[in-house]
């Protein structure tokens, strides 16, 4: 545990997960000041905003944090299979009086040969950058730790998280099919073994060079306990801080990470093209009866899947919000950041005394 708090430059082994859409740079600050490492998400937002993100952040903290970014593969474009996925929304686009959109763009870009977002990180030099999707290519890496920067990169499985070594990754997060939100796969059309958190972490744990840290379902100290006794040095939490003040998750969101919803998770790649799981909802109803295998590839079916939930939440409905949750989403506590990581580390503490 130690080696990875001195690598991470934090207190205690508590990562704030990056939520691209949820977390806030208040969020990170809060954390990092509590003593775990707070992260902000840029995966959705180009330079300029990322830029004004680490600003505010190193406005009110001196702390460490992470920057996150999305390592996927650029889409492949398919007009027919696009067209024939918008007729196939049309029905619900048409039942809040909406059409759906003409073409689907590219709502999040890929890092993996983003030269600017790469010149903004030199240049702004984060104390931690981490990698969702895969990582990039070794020049970047070399370039950004070059640079004093460390890296993280998600794995769900042994062959990623050994790719992420050779890619100069310095620590791994172990991430479960637990977890809330987009599976870190690399290729997300790939067999997936959906490990679990606890195979996963003392899988990585006893076979990679570089500290892990754990993910997926971990919503309290006892959780974090637990990741440790397997043998990561930290845990990173994602769900457990959706119901922070300092998240921007709207009342919506909210209302369902508080109700009947969250006991029932869903995995499913129908909102975004990537698997990810999302509380129980209107849109992951859909996933009963429409066919995974026929949704365009992430971002584009993102595009779709926003356009909807915007037209839905127009007249009322916000059952088709992409309301990302882990398994642990029932435990999820509504306090300041800061108050969240203080009553963690000490449920932490106790539990390992016990
Ligand atoms: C709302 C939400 C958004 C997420 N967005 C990101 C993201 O932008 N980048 C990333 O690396 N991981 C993202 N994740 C995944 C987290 O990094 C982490 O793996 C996950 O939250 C751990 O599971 P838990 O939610 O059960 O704690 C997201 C998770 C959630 C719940």
């Amino acid at each position: 545990m130690r080696g990875l708090l001195d690598l991470l430059g934090t207190r205690l082994p508590i990562v704030q997960a990056p939520m691209a859409g949820v977390s806030t740079p208040a969020l990170a600050v809060a954390v990092s000041e509590a003593g775990g490492l707070g992260s902000v998400a840029v995966g959705g937002a180009d330079v300029e905003a990322a830029r004004g993100m680490i600003h505010e952040v190193r406005a009110r903290t001196d702390r460490p944090f992470n920057l996150n970014v999305f390592c996927h593969r650029p889409p492949r474009r398919d007009p027919a299979r696009e067209a024939r996925w918008l007729e196939t929304l049309a029905p619900c686009f048409r039942s809040f009086g909406a059409e759906p959109p003409a073409l689907l763009g590219e709502v999040y870009r890929t890092f993996v040969d983003d030269e600017a977002m790469l010149a903004l990180m030199l240049d702004e030099r984060p104390p931690v950058v981490s990698f969702h999707f895969g990582a990039p290519p070794r020049p970047t890496a070399d370039a950004l730790r070059a640079a004093g920067v460390r890296l993280l990169g998600s794995a769900t499985n042994l062959d990623e998280a050994r790719a992420l070594e050779a890619a100069g990754v310095e620590a791994i997060v172990a991430q479960g099919y637990e977890a809330g939100g987009h599976r870190g796969v690399t290729d997300p059309d790939a067999p997936d073994d959906r490990l679990g958190t606890f195979a996963l972490t003392r899988l990585l744990a006893a076979c990679c060079r570089v500290p892990v840290i754990a993910a997926g379902g971990i919503m309290d100290g006892a959780g974090i306990a637990a990741a440790l006794a397997l043998g990561a040095a930290a845990a990173q939490l994602g769900t457990a801080f959706i119901g922070c003040l300092e998240s921007s998750a709207d009342t919506a969101y909210r209302a369902a990470l508080a109700g009947p919803a969250a006991a029932h998770t869903v995995m499913t790649r129908l909102i975004s093209g990537r698997p990810a799981r999302c509380l129980a909802n209107r849109f992951t109803e859909l996933a009963r009866i429409l066919d995974e295998a026929s949704v365009p590839d992430y971002p584009l079916a993102y595009a779709a899947g926003k356009a909807l939930a915007t037209a839905a939440r127009a007249h009322g409905e916000t059952g088709f919000g992409a309301h990302w949750a882990g398994q642990g989403a029932p435990m999820a506590r509504s306090l300041p950041a800061g108050e969240l990581v203080a009553t963690l580390e000490e449920e932490r503490r106790s539990c390992a005394r016990s």
